[in-house]
């Protein structure tokens, strides 16, 4: 039975993830590398859950009891030894994920859960530096208290309870859960992310102003926004990463990034975090 979580990372979706399980009852840990960073986020949550009574979805008292339900911790030497499940969202990065499961899996209780919320990154890889069967990957959408859909994904080996209890979990939080197979992308990215890179390049290509590629895809599409706003949103160093995701394992150029987006990326042009993306913020 899971009841406490701890949460690895505090930016955009960890704090988000903290946010959900902690107003679902659940005690979370929310680890940081920084103070500067935890405080960061526990103001986020505190945006969050404020928002949230001001729409009148949950109460003022509710507001406290789940704030007092997120313990902000420095460092992942500090998660706690009883965490049931640990669910890990730093910076998409790979070697940096694996020697945080690495450090964690000597120094938390056995049968803890370890989930990713990688938005690309393979699963069975991950898991390598852990239990495999115990891994799972737990894909949340952002904004995590909004966004209904959780993917989570099956590694190579992770077993059927393990699976089973991560998508009661997701359940419990509200949440609906699909369930998904390794692959580069999963099915999300897999679809999302060449079409966010398409976008791009017809930016590039000058065939249209930003606001225009965003209008035909708002207006012709049906879609809620455009693509070059939702990356400024996921933040391009994601869209980024993700695409070399694909590129790599897959090896078909359909997915090689656009050079525009890289360019922005080293211009540290990320979108909404930083302050100036396809828009300024
Ligand atoms: P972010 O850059 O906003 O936050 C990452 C946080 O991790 C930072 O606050 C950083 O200080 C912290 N961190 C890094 N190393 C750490 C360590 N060793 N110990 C403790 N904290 C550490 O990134 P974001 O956007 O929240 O992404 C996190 C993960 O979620 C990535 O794997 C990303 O691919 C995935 N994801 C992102 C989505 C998005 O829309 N941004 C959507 C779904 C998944």
């Amino acid at each position: 039975m899971i009841k406490e979580i701890s949460v690895i990372g505090g930016g955009t979706m960890g704090n988000g993830i903290a946010t959900v399980f902690a107003l679902n009852n659940f005690s979370v840990n929310l680890v940081e590398m920084e103070k500067e960073k935890i405080d960061r986020a526990l103001s986020a949550i505190t945006t969050n859950f404020n928002r949230m009574v001001k729409k009148g979805t949950i109460a003022q008292e509710q507001l406290n009891e789940s704030l007092c339900r997120v313990k902000p911790l420095i460092g992942v030497e500090n998660t706690p030894i009883s965490s049931d499940l640990v669910i890990e969202a730093i910076y998409e990065n790979k070697s940096a994920k694996i020697s945080i499961f690495k450090e964690l899996q000597s120094s938390i209780k056995p049968d803890c859960i370890f989930a990713s919320n990688t938005s690309s990154i393979s699963i069975t890889e991950l898991a390598t530096s852990c239990r495999p069967d115990n891994f799972i990957g737990m894909h949340f959408m952002n904004p995590v208290p909004i966004m209904k859909l959780v993917e989570i994904i099956r590694g190579f080996s992770t077993s059927d309870n393990t699976y089973t209890e991560i998508h009661n979990l997701a359940l419990a939080i509200g949440k609906t859960p699909t369930e998904v197979n390794d692959y580069p992308g999963f099915i999300s990215n897999r679809i999302l992310m060449p079409m966010i890179n398409e976008a791009i390049f017809a930016l590039m290509e000058n065939v249209a102003k930003t606001e225009d590629i965003d209008t035909v895809m708002k207006l012709g599409m049906n879609h809620p926004m455009g693509p070059l706003t939702l990356a400024d949103f996921i933040g391009l160093d994601v869209c980024l990463a993700i695409m070399e995701v694909l590129y790599e394992g897959y090896n078909d150029s359909k997915y090689r990034p656009c050079p525009l987006l890289k360019k922005m990326v080293a211009a540290g042009k990320l979108g909404r975090k930083s302050g100036e993306g396809f828009y300024k913020y």
